[in-house]
């Protein structure tokens, strides 16, 4: 078994329960890609800067082309290594028994461990906001579907004022634009190569940073190498912004759970995203919402463990860091595979017209209009506050709707209460009412999803 640091011990000095307890290989495997590319552009500079001779530098590029080739067709299993590092050199040395012997020349494992991962993030990075595009196209078409369907909008998880279904998905849209643009900025702090820092001291050699930079495609050269290798908040950011975009996954899901349930039963999820109980032959349920929501906590936790793991940890270089890793990985394997459920989930959801209707029998939900009509008549926000607040008293003491008031009932409230109040007691004509921009007025809304989807092309 190759190791790294072999000089100065005896060759069994360690006891082979180290070895188990200390290899990350199960879990840094994921970085092999991103090692054998960058491990490539490492000899790139050596050859260019003649520490490695041009007939040197080709025959480990090949080898590494080839193993790199061999790990992206799933052919490479490497085990018994203290890491993926340690794999890929032994490796190399196997095929390239001389050459390679100057392969790590001017480099330590803690920057070339920092630089897979920027690699790492940068790739996944890419890759999330992708799938929260795919995701936001999906709503956007939704709503697209249903530009006339309205549901009861909620505060308190009270029915408050009636809103278009396309808003309510319109809502989650913007929301997970915040996610993208949030992305977009964590990938910048990622985007910096940190190779020529060494162990943590940099380098007496004539490396050439900026080569070694611009060959991986990062836009800048870490300016510190002590920084360089005790640097993890590029991943603390990044896994920051999967919590976030997860704790909007679960509120996403909540929704959409609680608006399929029967109770509910304004939406209904395709078969295909549904599944069925053991026992209990009439239960639909939403199985892969809830488990979106579930594995918000451990994205939650993840962020947690990166946070500790950096607190109070000295300067530069610890061990400890080796397990960033896992949750690194996690918490971007987690969110991918959510993002990709919801996309194909929300294409088969159908709005359910009659539930939504009757959720909006109760014409309280036109309080707040028949308050701001009194205002358009003069009266004062609080006094119409005040007596609406008392129709809608009386009413549900006396078990009345709105319409069953007669206009004397209604001018007993108020004089400026007239005919017009009857009109106001409609879903349509509440949300065409609205004119405030954002809101859930109808053409305002058909024109932002009209611009998302020109955006999301
Ligand atoms: N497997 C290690 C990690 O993930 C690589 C760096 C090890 N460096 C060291 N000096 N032991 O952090």
């Amino acid at each position: 078994m190759g190791k790294l640091w072999g000089g100065r011990f005896d060759e069994n000095d360690l006891d082979p329960k180290v070895m188990d307890f200390s290899s990350s290989l199960q879990v840094d495997r994921e970085l092999a890609e991103y090692d054998c590319a960058s491990t490539i552009v490492h000899v790139e500079m050596l050859g260019a800067r003649g520490i490695l001779a041009k007939e040197e530098q080709d025959e480990l590029v090949d080898v590494l082309k080839g193993l790199l080739a061999r790990i992206q067709k799933g052919e490479w299993e490497p085990s018994g290594h203290e890491d993926i590092h340690s794999a890929i050199q032994e490796y190399i040395e196997k095929a390239a028994p001389v050459s390679s012997r100057k392969m790590h020349t001017g480099r330590s494992r803690n920057e070339q461990v920092v630089n897979d991962v920027r690699l790492y993030c940068r790739d996944n990075i890419d890759r999330v906001s992708g799938l929260i595009k795919a995701f936001q196209k999906q709503l956007v078409l939704l709503a697209e579907r249903n530009p006339e369907a309205i549901i009861p909008g909620y505060t308190h998880l009270n029915r408050a004022q009636p809103v278009l279904f396309a808003h309510l998905l319109m809502s989650y849209v913007e929301m997970l634009s915040r996610d993208a643009e949030r992305f977009d900025d964590a990938g910048k702090r990622c985007d910096v190569s940190v190779m020529g820092s060494g162990a943590l001291a940099g380098s007496a050699l004539e490396l050439d940073r900026e080569f070694s930079a611009r060959r991986s495609g990062f836009s800048a050269v870490h300016s510190n190498s002590m920084d360089a290798v005790s640097d993890r908040d590029f991943m603390a950011e990044a896994v920051w912004c999967l919590a976030m975009t997860a704790v909007h996954l679960s509120r996403i899901c909540e929704d959409l759970i609680l608006y399929s349930i029967p109770e509910f039963g304004f939406i209904e999820i395709g078969s295909a995203y549904c599944t069925g109980s053991s026992l209990m032959p009439q239960k639909r349920n939403p199985d892969v919402l809830e488990l979106v929501r579930g594995r918000s906590a451990s994205v939650i936790s993840d962020l947690n463990s990166l946070l500790v793991l950096q607190k109070a940890l000295p300067h530069t270089y610890n061990r400890d860091l080796q397990e960033d890793k896992a949750p690194l990985f996690r918490s971007f394997a987690t969110v991918k595979a959510s993002l990709e459920m919801m996309a194909g989930l929300v294409g088969t959801v159908t709005y359910r017209e009659t539930a939504s209707m009757e959720a909006l029998d109760n014409e309280f939900i036109y309080a707040t209009d028949i308050a701001e009509y009194l205002v358009g008549k003069g009266v004062a926000f609080k006094d119409a506050h005040d007596i609406v607040g008392a129709m809608v008293k009386k009413c549900s003491e006396k078990g009345m709707n709105i319409s069953d008031l007669s206009i004397s009932d209604l001018k007993a409230f108020s004089e400026e209460l007239d005919e017009g109040v009857y009109a106001l007691l409609n879903a349509r004509v509440s949300v065409r009412n609205k004119k405030t921009p954002g809101s859930t007025n109808p053409k305002m809304v058909s024109s932002r999803v009209a611009e998302w989807k020109k955006k999301l092309k």
